[in-house]
């Protein structure tokens, strides 16, 4: 099978190629605007790769969905902070862009496995958000945080439009706040822009307050990257097409906590670490309000729990790792990186 990842080198894509390439007799067509963590595949004669930007290089792209069986688009902006700020650049890249990649899936007839995302419940009351029942949630258009939620909602429901009628076959996937090994990088956290678990981890490494905002009561299920892999590899099986046109949540609801929680549990790990057990200082854990920290334009959502029913029924999937063991091993390996 020939499969093309757009955003190769963001944290799925570069972790979804790894375990393409070690487990499967698949090539990997990919295109990113750098590589940096594509050391394990670039040797790899079933990898190929182009560095270049999806704005720019449209023919590339073209002709690689008529080329490839599968097609995985993961180039987005996905981090609150940048919602905030930069509201139209999300729309142009997460939207725009996508849309013509779908609209070419379409026109070549290749199945598209498009990330969809736990923000599109957004502010969904239900205690588990389920993929085909769910109402999805957004806050008044002053709130700029929604903007992503709202494209990929926009995204979901074309993509569900051009699948039932008989003119896509697509899957969904939802990830609920995916941790692991290389998810947001040092200098990103240095500008207090990336998501919180990498945040706090750079915030403990560089001996500065952990700010936690409104008090960190709100709650998220964090999903250790090689359970979610495992999933997304099921779903490209697509095993008796049991995943054609389907919505899949990925996420892990055994590993839910508040924020407040993180910050603690990660603290400790950092201070059991073996090369920091012995610092003379920690960071300490601070309140922020959600203006200060992110400006006018941020709303939070409190609780995002995945029910994993489907998942379980159409991928017999289930999450394996931890809370625990997925901040260390996303603690260890930041700090192997960066120090
Ligand atoms: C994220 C991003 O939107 C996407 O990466 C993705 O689509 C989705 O979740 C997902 O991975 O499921 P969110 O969980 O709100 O959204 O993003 P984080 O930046 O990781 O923030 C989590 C919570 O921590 C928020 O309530 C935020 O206010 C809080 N936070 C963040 C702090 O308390 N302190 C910080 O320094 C940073």
């Amino acid at each position: 099978m020939k499969v093309l990842i757009l955003g190769v080198n963001g944290f799925i894509g570069h972790h979804l190629t790894n375990r393409i390439l070690e487990m499967t007799d698949w090539s990997v067509f990919g295109m990113d605007l750098a590589f940096d963590r594509l050391d394990k595949a670039i040797d790899n004669s079933r990898f190929n790769f182009l560095e270049g930007d999806i704005s720019i290089n449209k023919e590339w792209i073209e002709y690689h969905i008529k080329k490839c069986d599968v097609i995985i688009p993961l180039v987005a902006i996905a981090t609150p902070k940048l919602y905030v700020e930069d509201p139209i650049g999300v729309f142009n890249l997460d939207f725009e862009m996508n849309l013509q990649i779908v609209k070419q899936c379409v026109k070549y007839k290749k199945r598209i496995v498009f990330p969809s995302t736990s923000e599109v419940y957004g502010a969904c009351p239900d205690p588990e958000f389920l993929e085909d029942e769910s109402f999805l949630i957004v806050g008044p258009i002053q709130k700029e945080r929604w903007i992503y939620s709202c494209c990929k909602q926009l995204l979901d429901r074309v993509i569900y439009a051009y699948g039932t009628r008989g003119n896509l076959e697509f899957t969904l996937f939802r990830p609920f706040n995916w941790i692991g090994p290389r998810l947001d990088s040092l200098d990103v956290a240095k500008e207090g822009s990336s998501r919180v678990v990498t945040q706090f981890i750079a915030e403990l490494l560089m001996k500065r307050p952990i700010t936690l905002v409104d008090g960190g009561s709100q709650k998220r299920c964090f999903t250790f990257v090689s359970d979610g892999i495992d999933a997304l590899m099921k779903i490209l099986e697509n095993r008796d097409n049991g995943c054609r046109n389907q919505i899949i949540n990925i996420g892990n609801p055994w590993n839910e906590c508040s924020v407040k929680e993180l910050a603690h549990m990660l603290k400790r790990l950092f201070m059991e670490h073996p090369r920091h057990s012995g610092d003379k200082s920690f960071s300490e854990i601070i309140d922020v309000s959600a203006e200060k920290y992110y400006g006018k334009g941020y709303q939070d959502i409190y609780t995002r729990k995945p029910s994993i029913r489907k998942a379980q029924e159409l991928l017999g999937w289930n999450p394996r790792v931890g809370l625990e063991d997925s901040l260390r091993l996303t603690l260890h390996a930041f700090l192997d990186e960066n120090e």
